[in-house]
């Protein structure tokens, strides 16, 4: 198959990029449909061919991620977000009118060819909700008018000017928040590397090469009391001393950012404004476990942060802060950023590695753990871009120093971003163990438009609801946790008195059915019938008995899948029926007080 001259550089590249050929694939199968619209058969045997797999195998991965298709659509690809905090602020309502405006439906293209539309899950700009991509351009806090002329940009060819940086990230700050990590933000240039050295950039670093033992880094970060903030919150430097110093196997750092958890959108920010403290942070990861190679897997729908992050590391080669004998330090280390292509479930780490190897993200058995057996069944330590980005700050200060900034156990500070019904959505940095109901009536406002609290989603939509009356409690992972949920992911959404909680509960389960892998039968059959039976309920059919038994359905599925995805569906769903079962009991007889999603429409 003949190549353009670009995409033939680009594949080579990629072939001789990866210590496993494999590991090419989806990039390989992503930058070929950027260049034709999708993956013809041609493109398919022409892939398989230079990365020594037959036709199969490649296809069998192809149909797993949902950016990949086989069918061209439109010129411009309208993707609009019906997720929670699009929802709450009429994420329903713009897509209708979509549908209206370009006269076609969900995965549809116009009889011209020059659009198509899908209704997505989160894009990842909650607190620019209602948002929308366009190809792999951002719209943010849409209204039908808004949109319309966008449409009409595009129509003319015009630039309809997408959003360059995450709205939500560059408002005032607020006198509570301590800006750490987020510190460059707002600042001219803050992505290049000039500014980043300006302001103490790769001072951790120098210090870790030059000054400091793989042991003695491990302990700081101990001592930081850092815990990950991708969703788990296990302790960091814990997680780096169980890689094993003896094992003669290459060791690998590999930061998550496939940040998809609904609700959660500060690693596109830290990523798109300060990738150098990333950067820097997992050079210090890979020298503490004494690592070469590195690598940063990155959500396939943030391809402009890509762009930005691959800048980047290309500066910090340029400058000898990678690659060979760094800082004159004898302490090599490589780093490749590489695109995902649309899977929930590669947020979590063995499904993401086996993504990195270029299979399907399906999860892998644990025991043996990533730190023991990985990437390519190599030692291997896997972090959150929130939690790499707050290393270069704990080498720089010391861990103790960082520790201060929190709570006992809980260092540091904390990125929140509150989207859904709140006056004023965005990103704000915090110390762990800020009080919730401060940082929702004091930092963000408040509810929208003077009306009271109903729930809180305190970090990703996979954590149990808490009510307006519990939510007067510290926001550390302690804390969070004994009142009933979990600090999760940062991503907190803001639900009031006129959002029907059954609709709510119908559309997070509508994400985690779609987003099953479908390897462990109680996660692919319970989403499945918890999504049933609350369309049934949201539809003014459900049945008294389905009361008790999505309760009971989605209890039998806590711990019993190889991944956290079970968990994550059933955790949401049984606090919402518990809490607010009246509701539901609304429902059966045809009554809901509450406002439909549908209804919501944002117009000016
Ligand atoms: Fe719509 Fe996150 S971008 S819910």
């Amino acid at each position: 198959m003949e190549l353009s001259p670009q995409l033939a550089r680009k594949f080579e590249t990629l072939q001789n990029s990866y210590p496993a050929k494999r590991s090419a694939l989806i990039p390989m199968l992503m930058y070929a449909q950027d260049e034709h619209g999708f993956v013809s058969d041609e493109m398919i045997e022409e892939i398989a061919r230079r990365l020594d797999l037959n036709t199969v195998q490649v296809t069998e991965t192809l149909v797993y991620y949902s950016m990949l298709r086989r069918k061209p659509l439109g010129k411009y690809h309208v993707q609009i977000c019906t997720n929670v905090s699009c929802m709450l602020q009429g994420g329903y309502g713009l897509l209708e009118h979509a549908k209206r405006r370009l006269e076609i439906g969900h995965k549809e293209v116009t009889q011209d060819g020059v659009f198509s539309l899908e209704e997505v899950e989160c894009l990842g700009a909650c607190t620019g909700a209602p948002c929308m991509q366009v190809n792999y351009d951002y719209f943010e806090n849409l209204t039908t008018e808004a949109f319309d002329r966008i449409i009409e940009y595009l129509d003319l060819g015009r630039n309809p000017e997408p959003v360059q940086v995450i709205s939500g990230a560059l408002h005032p700050r607020h006198p509570a928040e301590t800006p750490l990590i987020s510190k460059l933000w707002g600042i001219r240039d803050s992505h290049k590397i000039d500014v980043y050295v300006q302001h103490e950039g790769y001072a951790g670093l120098k210090k870790a090469v030059t000054e400091m033992t793989p042991d003695a880094i491990i302990e700081e970060v101990k001592t930081s009391n850092l815990r990950g903030r991708g969703g788990a919150g296990f302790p960091t430097g814990m997680k780096w001393s169980f890689v094993p110093k003896d094992s003669p196997k290459p060791k690998y750092v590999i930061c998550n950012a496939d940040e998809s958890e609904p609700g959660t959108c500060k690693d596109r920010p830290l990523m798109e404004m300060d990738p150098h403290q990333l950067i820097e942070g997992i050079i210090i990861a890979g020298r503490a476990i004494n690592a070469h190679q590195g690598f940063i897997y990155i959500r396939g729908e943030y391809r402009y942060v890509l762009n930005i992050v691959e800048r980047a590391i290309e500066e910090a080669y340029s400058r000898g802060y990678l690659g060979q004998n760094i800082l004159g330090s004898g302490f090599d280390f490589d780093l490749l950023i590489h695109t995902g292509a649309g899977a929930y479930e590669c947020g979590e780490e063995s499904a993401l590695m086996e993504s990195l190897e270029g299979k399907r993200g399906y999860p892998r058995i644990k025991p043996p753990f990533p730190a023991i057996v990985g990437l390519y069944g190599c030692p291997t330590i896997i972090n959150n871009v929130e939690t790499l980005s707050a290393v270069p700050a704990i080498i720089r200060e010391g861990g103790e120093a960082y520790a201060n900034r929190g709570t006992r156990k809980n260092g540091g500070t904390r990125l929140v971003c509150v989207s859904g019904n709140i006056s004023k959505p965005g990103i704000y940095e915090v110390p762990l163990g800020f009080n919730m109901k401060r940082f929702i009536e004091e930092v963000a406002g408040g509810v929208q438009d003077g009306r009271k609290l109903k729930a809180v989603i305190p970090g990703g939509s996979s954590c149990p609801l808490l009510k307006a009356d519990e939510i007067d409690i510290p926001m550390d992972y302690d804390s969070v946790a004994k009142a009933g949920s979990m600090l999760g992911s940062g991503g907190m959404v803001i639900v009031d008195e006129d959002v029907c909680m059954v609709d709510l509960a119908r559309r997070i389960m509508q994400f985690y059915a779609h987003e099953s892998c479908g390897w462990c039968i109680p996660c692919r059959e319970g989403t499945a019938w918890l999504r049933k039976m609350l369309e049934r309920f949201h539809a003014g059919a459900g049945r008294p008995e389905d009361i008790p038994l999505m309760g009971e359905l989605a209890k039998n599925m806590l711990g019993k899948t190889f991944c956290p995805l079970g968990d994550a569906a059933a955790m949401p769903t049984i606090s919402i029926v518990e809490k607010w079962r009246h509701e539901f009991e609304e429902h059966l007889h045809g009554h809901c007080a509450y406002k439909s999603a549908e209804a919501l429409v944002r117009s000016r």
